[in-house]
């Protein structure tokens, strides 16, 4: 990677007339030879909702193109779509029937997230990533993302440690259904250890652990938090998740994380924490790294776009591209299907 320095010393070198930088850039095939940055579908994750008590795929309305899926032929079919488009792995999110103090429909064996799993391994085996994100707040009544320990005086807190072994379980019951990768997203300490050691005593070591390692307390995710109804109904995610006006603690997140045996790190949000993906990739450039564009950035672009400020296909591509010149290996993005579609125009649109 070109560092400040290394540009300092040979910036001696780059003078006009000499150079004349434009030569690079003078029609569309010279442009594709010297181009850094690539997309190939294999970088991209698509999320999917997935809801309990429906029959029929219901429209986000915060979300703008995305749906709520119901564990029927339905998502099926979606799922086929997505795979004939390109796409090579998908993130679940468990919307549930039942919500309670402790989350436990989130450990239920026979929960949504559990179910959806084994019906998409069962129909696409091999030919689909199944991911799952670990995590208690679209399963507690509360909103939060673990166990709420009520103290005097109307205070509360989210307690650390009998949380993360609800994590566990929860990982452990993905394990069984099928699942290739777990994403613990609740930003507790030690999750990532309780969810290795849990796998690897039932017998599932070759369970990949993508961790959200630096996941920022971010107003961004407001869109998701509508449609999995996922948010706090009292306090915020601040003693949890990171603030937002700190990049090199996120060093601190992924250097335990590494530590306590995750496979692959993540960034999130991701165009607004661009300057942490470049960060985390060049101090560890030997572990994959993902990056989350999430609702809020997609709501963003999308909602730019229906209105006729943006162009659509280049506004996306070049955020995304943003994301992977930054340093992202992969991207969760929910333009990942419509993307995929027109990868190949890169070459013509830049
Ligand atoms: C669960 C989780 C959230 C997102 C991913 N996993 C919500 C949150 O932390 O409030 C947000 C994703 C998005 O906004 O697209 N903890």
């Amino acid at each position: 990677m070109v560092t400040t320095e290394s540009i300092r010393l040979r910036s001696y070198l780059f003078n006009y007339p000499v150079n004349r930088p434009r030569r690079l850039r003078s029609n569309v095939l010279i442009r594709n030879m010297v181009a850094e940055t690539m997309l190939r579908p294999d970088d991209f994750v698509m999320p999917i909702f997935v809801r309990e008590d429906i029959n029929e795929p219901e429209p986000i309305k915060s979300l703008p193109g995305q749906y709520r899926w119901p564990l029927n032929d339905k998502i099926l079919n979606f799922v086929d779509q997505l795979i004939n488009s390109g796409i090579k792995s998908v993130i679940l999110f468990g919307i549930p029937e039942h919500k309670d103090e402790w989350g436990s429909s989130a450990y239920d064996e026979h929960g949504i997230i559990q179910r959806t799993i084994r019906f998409l391994k069962d129909s696409f085996e091999d030919k689909l990533i199944v991911m799952a994100d670990v995590c208690l707040c679209e399963y507690t009544d509360h909103g939060h993302c673990g166990i709420v320990k009520r103290l005097s005086d109307g205070k509360y807190v989210v307690d650390n440690d009998s949380t993360i072994e609800l994590y566990a379980k929860t990982a452990v019951t993905y394990a069984e259904s099928g699942v290739d990768v777990v994403a613990p997203s609740g930003m507790m300490d030690g999750q990532v250890k309780a969810i290795r050691e849990a796998l690897d005593r039932a017998g599932f070591s070759d369970v990949i652990i993508m961790a959200y390692s630096a996941k920022y307390a971010s107003s961004f995710y407001g869109p998701f938090r509508e449609a999995a109804a996922s948010a706090p109904k009292f306090g915020d995610r601040r003693s949890y998740q990171m603030d937002p006006r700190n990049a090199h603690e996120a060093l601190k997140e992924v250097v335990m994380d590494i530590n306590e045996g995750a496979d692959i790190v993540m960034v999130k949000p991701a165009m607004l924490f661009l300057d942490v993906i470049r960060l985390v990739k060049q101090n560890f450039p030997e572990i994959p790294l993902a990056a989350y564009q999430v609702s809020g950035e997609y709501a963003m672009l999308k909602a730019a776009i229906m209105n006729g400020w943006l162009d659509e296909k280049k506004a996306i591509l070049e955020s995304l591209i943003a994301i992977r010149r930054a340093g992202a290996d992969l991207i969760i993005t929910y333009f990942a299907k419509d993307v995929v579609a027109y990868l190949d125009e890169i070459e013509r649109l830049f």
